[in-house]
This record gives structure tokens, sequence and C-alpha cells, in this order.
């Protein structure tokens, strides 16, 4: 059954940040800007390329600058990258970005182990970001960690995370995502979220952003899907994660949730075959198995021959008439 009715979702990877700053080995920058640019052709919304974050903190994407600024940029396709603070903000505007995706945490303790700084201190720089973007004319996306749980705190009260969206937006941001950091969201509990806030600010661009950390993270973005959430954060691969979120795994796969999607009857804009070849791509990157399964099942209608002794077992219970002996006895 078809439930999806063709219904339009907008699919934003993230491998090359939220992956590649989990990653041991660098990406060599060139490497990084070939992905980019293959990506770019596969029907995203989005493509988080990078972040301005401190060298010292992410020494993965160290290249940001260079990275930015030398993708080829496909009309439609909005390259966007994170940022933590006013420095971020400046260095990603000089590399021509479309959009700054802020983030903080909405659990005190994960924002400063991973932004070392309280959430005020972090509310007061990321009001400056909003500053300088609305100057420059550039739409801010507002990444919200730990929404469904901090894996330092434990439950983290929706009436905590409302009240940041709330004041985010009162700043007027376009868009604010609700992202499970660690995989600790449910099906009922993202149900339950993703209507509150929606309710409470149904003009806002809603994203949800899931980790597969405990395998719930399809189950997860059907959830949100149902309740109305319309675009989707997700790794080729299913690389990624937040190296100071303690036990922290990747991302949903984005050829599994599209291979999912598109099962559903939803019309994600994406080419799926394209996907499967860059993951493959994307695993000599990285030089390590990639958690993704579709990559390597393929597509459910995939079809595979039958055994090489096929014809002999046919033929031998075609003699044998209708059903064996025993079902005679
Ligand atoms: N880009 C580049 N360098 C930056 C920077 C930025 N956005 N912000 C700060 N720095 C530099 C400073 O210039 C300083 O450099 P120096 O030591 O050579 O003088 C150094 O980083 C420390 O600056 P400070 O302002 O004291 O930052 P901090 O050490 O308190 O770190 C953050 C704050 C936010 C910059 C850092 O924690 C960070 O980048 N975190 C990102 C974490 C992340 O991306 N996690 C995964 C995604 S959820
Ligand atoms: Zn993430």
């Amino acid at each position: 059954m078809k439930t999806g009715n063709g219904t339009r979702l907008f699919i934003n990877e993230v491998a090359t940040r939220d992956g590649f700053q989990m990653e041991s080995r660098f990406i060599p920058t060139d490497d990084k800007i070939a992905l980019v640019d293959r990506l770019s052709g596969l029907g995203y919304a989005k493509i988080e390329v990078t972040s301005f974050t401190s060298a010292k903190a992410i020494p993965a994407l160290r290249d940001g600058e260079q990275v930015m600024q030398r993708i080829a940029r496909r009309p439609g396709v909005v390259y966007t990258a994170l940022v933590p603070n006013v420095r971020g903000a400046k260095r990603a505007l000089e590399s021509r970005i479309d959009e700054f995706n802020i983030v903080m945490s909405a659990s005190e303790t994960h924002n400063l182990a991973n932004l070392r700084m309280t959430r005020e201190q972090s509310f007061a720089q990321l009001t400056g970001v909003i500053a300088l973007a609305k100057q420059a004319g550039v739409p801010v996306n507002v990444s919200l960690s730990c929404v469904f749980g901090c894996p330092m705190e434990g439950e983290v009260p929706l009436a905590q995370v409302q009240g940041l969206i709330d004041r985010f937006a009162a700043l007027e941001v376009q868009g604010i995502t609700l992202c499970d950091t660690t995989g600790m969201a449910y099906p009922t509990q993202v149900r339950d979220i993703c209507e509150a806030v929606i309710s409470s600010k149904p003009a806002m661009e809603w994203t949800a952003h899931f980790h597969n950390t405990r395998g719930m993270g399809l189950v997860n973005t059907v959830a949100a899907v149902e309740v109305g959430i319309r675009r989707l954060d997700m790794s080729l691969g299913g690389i990624g994660g937040c190296p100071y979120a303690p036990g922290a795994t990747g991302n949903v796969a984005t050829e599994d949730v599209v291979h999912m999607l598109q099962c559903m009857g939803y019309d994600t804009g994406m080419d799926l075959a394209g996907l499967i070849a860059a993951a493959g791509e994307l695993e000599a990157l990285v030089q390590h198995d990639l958690p993704a399964q579709v990559s390597r099942a393929g597509h459910r209608l995939t079809r595979h021959a039958p055994p090489p002794d096929f014809n002999d077992i046919a033929a031998r219970a075609r003699e044998r008439g209708h059903a064996p002996k025993e079902l005679h006895q």
C-alpha cells in the first residue's frame, strides 16, 4: 500500500559535515569537493557541505573555506554549513554560503561539552550570527541538538526545547532542525514532539535529523513524516556523529531512507541508483565499511538468479506430481 501519495519530501545530505567530522582519516579537500559535486546532481534540496567550527574542535573540517569556495553550485540546491559562533559566520560569508545552519543544544551539558559555552552564551553568539545574516540577506536554520534526549542528562523536557524554539522564532529564523544527536528518539515520542512544535509554529520550516544509534532511525523517520515533517537530514552510507556526544554513531543512511520513502509512495526527488553508486565511492574514501544496508542489498525488487541446479530441482519436483508423497499418508 502506498501511503505517501506523491507527497513531496525535501532531502538534505549531511555526510560531508556530520559524516566527515567523525572520520579519523582526514578526507582530502579535493575528494570532499568531488563528492559534493557528484551529490549535487542526485536531487537533494540541500547539502550541508562543511562546518565553520574551530580547527581544534573539528580538525576533519579545517578546510571549510576551500571546500565551500570550490564546489560547483547547482541551481536549486541550497549549500549550507554548520556555524557555531560569529567567527564561524564571518568565515562562512566569505565562502559564499547560501544558508547559515546555526547550532546549539537543548541540553546544557551537551552544549558545554560540544560548544564550550553555556546555552545562554551560545544563544548570545547566535543572536549575533542572525543579525549578521539579516544584513547579508542570508537565511538562517537552527539545528537544535539533543531534542529527543541527551547522552549525559537523559530526558530533555519538551518545555526546554519549546522555550528555545520560541526564542529563535522571535528572531525570525527560517527553519529549525530537531536533532536526535545520539539516536535516543523513539517513534511515539517523535510523533508527540513533532506535533507539538509544528502546531506551535506552523509557518516554520521544520526538519528532522535522526541518528540510527539504536536502530530506530527509519521508524522515527516514518513517524516524523506522518505528522507533517517534510524536510529530512540524512547521511550517505550512514556515516556521522557528534565527536562530543558520548556513544554517538551515524545518521540514518540516505540510500536506506530514500529507498523506504520511495517504496511508500513519497516523492523524494532523489536518484536512488545514483546514491548507491555514490555510496560505493564514499566507502573507498573513508576506507571502512558503511553501516547503510540498501547500498549492499540493492532495491527491494532487485532480482537474483535462482541456484545453479534450479532446473534439475524444478524437473524433479514436477516429476513427483502435485505434492510430495508424505502429504498423502
Ligand atoms: N572558526 C575557526 N576558529 C575558531 C572559531 C570558528 N568558528 N571559533 C573560535 N575559533 C578559534 C579561536 O580563534 C581560537 O583560536 P586560537 O586558539 O588560535 O586563538 C580558538 O578557536 C578558541 O577560541 P574560543 O572562542 O575560546 O573557542 P572555544 O575553544 O571556547 O570553542 C567553539 C568554541 C564553538 C569554537 C568550538 O567548541 C567548536 O568549534 N565547536 C564545534 C563542535 C562541533 O562542530 N560539533 C559537532 C557538530 S554538533
Ligand atoms: Zn547529527
